[in-house]
Formats: structure tokens, C-alpha cells, sequence
């Protein structure tokens, strides 16, 4: 179906975003020389080109064409705090004249080790990664070399890095991906092993039943079930707390270590989603936050598991040449420290008033539409269906949330292409109300465009 006005609201927005951002687009050229498609993370690419950033400062982006953006991005959530905070910024110059890294263990490591430990009740032992990737690649490792089994199981859209194994399902398209009672598992990307993805067996989010079905038909071969216990890059999907606490139950029964990949849903209370929804993993995974803006990962879990890793049993290697490195641990512990009781609370009440102002906003201009998500990340989602799980949102209009995307660039508000949104403590009351102005006039302007795409979102 030709959707015109769809068409032709795209072009005129691309059209105005382009006349105002002559020097991202010559810095574009200029990076499309050295780099595949002028970018360096498939993510953060939008056509017609994605504006330069000169520097961030708090809550806000200034690109190198002198537009101010809120941004609700947060580099992927990883910047509680947004840009430049001070005191992560003063550790970070402090450290590096001390060294950035040592082939060495020092003091701060056990510190962060010590203030992760204490605030995630499934951390004993943890080591650090370099990425989030990297934390589930290992915890994936240690599953094996604890079961002595292969196999994982994983949500469909559920997103764990870039890892081959993980690479399966994350963004299928719903029509080549089977029945939910069968699903099929599918590669994201050109290039993933074909036999990685053997290993692998995708179940459909909060459904208890059909998890079960295929726990039960693979247990003797499962080494672990890896979940994000939001998930987040499938649109923000929050959890029936029934389900985790049957994934609890249903993994201990049959041997099989339950993962909770926390990289994002760490910042959800001092003890991340585990501590909020009150269900211990045998692994955690974290990433983002924890390294105050720097590249980091980490995993860990019960000592008996984790104590494979001690160098002096000789039984499992993990090493890596930056891994906890100084620069990280000094940011990561001066973000942290920061991170507080006090600090969970206020973005997680920026992020409930999103939540109710943007009802608010569907109820003002006669639209069903969803606002998925919990504490401080939300998602708007052009549907008109309670979302449970992958398929929910992959039915949604997600053209329209790129529509979005690209208004709101044009009214100074930054947010992620999918429809998230994420707070940080750098954000005050009048920052997010600018944000949501800003959605109300865009989603206003967007309308006719609605009822043309999605006339059942319009009441
Ligand atoms: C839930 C989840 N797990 C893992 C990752 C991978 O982390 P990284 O990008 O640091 O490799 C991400 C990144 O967005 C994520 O959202």
C-alpha cells in the first residue's frame, strides 16, 4: 500500500532537518572516505545523515550545525549522569596522569567489585569486561564450563551484543520467523556462524507456557536461559513478575543457570531489575552505567560458579587487555558513588512522569497509542495492543516512530529511532516537560499521517 502522506511528511521533514545541518552533512561526506557509510555503529546511522556532535554538556547535545538537544538518548542509556559530570570527570583527570592502565590489580577494582557486590543480591564474585558483549560472551562460557552443556535459550528480540550466539532473533521479520509455539531462529545479520546458532532455542517473552515447553524438550542439552529482565531494545518490555519468578524456579529445577542481563536494567533501583522485581540469577551481566561513560562490562554470580575463574584452579581464562582497566574503574566508581538511593529516585520519577504526561498526550489528541517501560527508560510504541512481548511491537507501526525521530531532531529533542527514552539525574522536571512539549506538537503535526498508516490508533 502507497502510503503518501507518510511519504510525503518524511521528505519534507528530511528536507528541513538537511537545511539546517550543512556541516554534519560535509563532515558526512568527508567520513563516508574512511569509514563504511560515514559511521562507525549501524545504530546511531539515519538518513539522510546523522547531525555531528561537537560536545554534550549535562542533559544536552550541541551538534556541530549550533542546535541545542535534550538528549534522551544517553548514548544507549549508558550516561546516568549525561555529559561531562563532574565528579566523573574530575576522577578520570586524575587518573590518567597517574596511568591508565596496569598489567597489575590496584585498590579501585576491588572498590567497584566491592559497591557492585554489595547492591546486586546475585553478585558474589565479578570480574570485569569491556563491553557488554563481552560480559555475555563469558557468562554464556562460565554456563557451559559449570553445566557441562551447550545449548542457551533466549527471548525472541531479546538483545545481548554482537556475539554470534546472540545474534539470533533480535529483530526477525515475523513473518519468516515461525509460530510462537515453533519458533524459528534467525540470523541478524549476514555473516553469523550457522552452527553458533545451532546452539540456540528462542522462546517468546512473558509466556510461561510455551517457555516451558521447550525448557522441558531441551533441559538434558541447556546450559543456561539468558533474559533481559526488561527488554529493552525490543521497545521497552516490562515483565509479569510470575514469569521471572517461574524462570527462577523451572531453570533450578532442570540445572540450567538463569541469566539476567542487566547491562541496561542495572540503573532500575540501586540492585538493578533483580532487586526491583525480587528474583536472584545465577549470572548477572552489566555494562553502561557502571563504567561512568567509558567502555565497560561486567559479570558475575554465586562464588561457587564464579570461583572457576581463579587463576590458581587453572580451570577457566578470561583475560583482556583493558579489562578493568584505571580509567574505567575511576569513572565507573565516581559515576556509581553518585548513583545513590537519592539519585535512583529522582530519574526514576522523571521517568513516571513521562510515562503519565505521555498518556496524557494520547488522551488530549485522541490517540490509542502505548508507553511501555519502568523507571527511568520508556518507549512509545504506535499500537493499540497491550504489549507482551517481541511480536506485540513488531506489529506496531515502527515507521512512525521514525517519523518521530525525526521531528523531534528538528525541535531540539534527542531520543532513540525505535521510540525509547531515557532519563538521567543530569534532567529536572523542566527539561523532560520541554521533551514532552515537544512530542505533544510533533505528534500533533503527525496526525493526518497517523489515521493514513495506523487509523486504529485514532479514537
Ligand atoms: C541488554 C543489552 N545487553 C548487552 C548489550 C551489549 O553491550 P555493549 O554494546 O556494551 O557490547 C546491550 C547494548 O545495547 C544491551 O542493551
Amino acid at each position: 500500500m502507497m502510503k503518501k502522506r507518510f511519504t510525503a511528511a518524511m521528505e519534507k521533514v528530511k528536507l528541513a532537518y538537511a537545511q539546517e545541518r550543512p556541516l554534519s552533512e560535509k563532515l558526512h561526506k568527508e567520513a563516508r572516505r574512511f569509514l563504511p557509510g560515514g559511521d562507525t555503529r549501524t545504530a546511531t546511522f539515519f538518513l539522510p545523515y546523522p547531525n555531528f556532535i561537537e560536545r554534550g554538556s549535562g542533559a544536552y547535545l550541541y551538534d556541530v550545525d549550533g542546535h541545542r538537544l535534550l538528549d534522551f538518548q544517553n548514548n544507549y542509556t549508558s550516561l546516568i549522569h549525561g555529559h561531562g559530570h563532574r565528579q566523573t570527570a574530575e576522577a578520570v583527570q586524575k587518573q590518567i596522569s597517574l596511568g591508565s592502565a596496569y598489567a597489575a590489580p590496584f585498590e579501585a577494582q576491588t572498590r567497584l567489585a566491592s559497591l557492585l557486590t554489595e547492591r546486586f543480591p546475585g553478585l558474589e564474585l565479578v570480574r570485569f569486561t569491556n563491553s557488554g558483549t563481552e560480559a555475555n560472551m563469558h557468562a554464556l562460557r562460565i554456563a557451559r564450563a559449570y553445566t557441562g552443556k551447550a545449548k542457551i535459550i533466549k527471548t525472541e528480540g531479546g538483545y545481548h551484543g554482537t556475539t554470534d550466539v546472540f545474534e539470533a532473533s533480535v529483530d526477525p521479520n515475523i513473518k519468516k520467523a515461525g509460530t510462537l509455539d515453533q519458533m524459528k531462529v534467525i540470523p541478524e545479520s549476514r555473516g553469523v556462524s550457522a552452527n553458533a546458532l545451532k546452539d540456540v532455542l528462542v522462546v517468546p517473552f512473558n509466556d510461561i507456557e510455551r517457555t516451558r515447553a521447550v525448557i522441558e524438550g531441551n533441559y538434558r542439552e541447556t546450559a543456561c536461559l539468558i533474559i533481559e529482565p526488561i527488554m529493552g531494545s525490543a521497545g521497552q518490555i516490562t515483565p509479569m513478575k510470575e514469569y521471572l519468578a517461574f524462570l527462577r524456579d523451572i531453570t533450578r529445577n532442570y540445572h540450567i543457570l538463569l541469566i539476567f542481563d542487566e547491562v541496561v536494567t542495572g540503573r532500575l533501583s540501586l540492585g538493578g531489575a533483580q532487586k526491583f522485581y525480587g528474583v536472584t540469577p545465577d549470572i548477572t551481566t552489566l555494562g553502561k552505567i557502571i563504567g561512568g561513560g567509558t567502555p565497560v562490562g561486567a559479570f558475575g554470580g554465586k562464588r561457587e560458579i564464579m570461583e572457576l575463574y581463579d587463576p590458581k584452579q587453572k580451570k577457566m581464562y578470561h583475560s583482556g587487555t583493558f579489562n578493568g582497566n584505571a580509567l574505567t574503574v575511576a569513572a565507573g566508581l565516581a559515576a556509581m558513588e553518585c548513583y545513590d538511593q537519592e539519585a535512583v529516585d529522582h530519574v526514576n520519577r522523571l521517568g513516571r512522569l513521562f510515562a503519565e504526561e505521555m498518556r496524557e498526550i494520547y488522551h488530549r489528541l485522541g490517540l490509542n497509542m502505548k508507553v511501555s517501560g519502568e523507571g527511568s527508560i520508556y518507549n512509545i510504541l504506535f499500537t493499540d495492543r497491550e504489549v507482551r512481548n517481541y511480536r506485540d511491537v513488531a506489529a506496531s507501526h515502527e515507521e512512525l516512530n521514525k517519523l518521530l525521530y525525526m521531528l523531534l531532531l528538528t525541535k531540539g529533542v534527542f531520543n532513540a529511532e525505535r521510540g525509547m527514552f531515557c532519563m538521567s539525574t543530569a534532567m529536572e522536571e523542566r527539561d523532560v516537560r520541554f521533551g514532552l512539549q515537544q512530542v505533544e506538537i510533533a505528534l500533533a503535526e503527525m496526525l493526518p499521517v497517523i489515521e493514513e498508516v495506523g487509523p486504529e490508533l485514532i479514537i
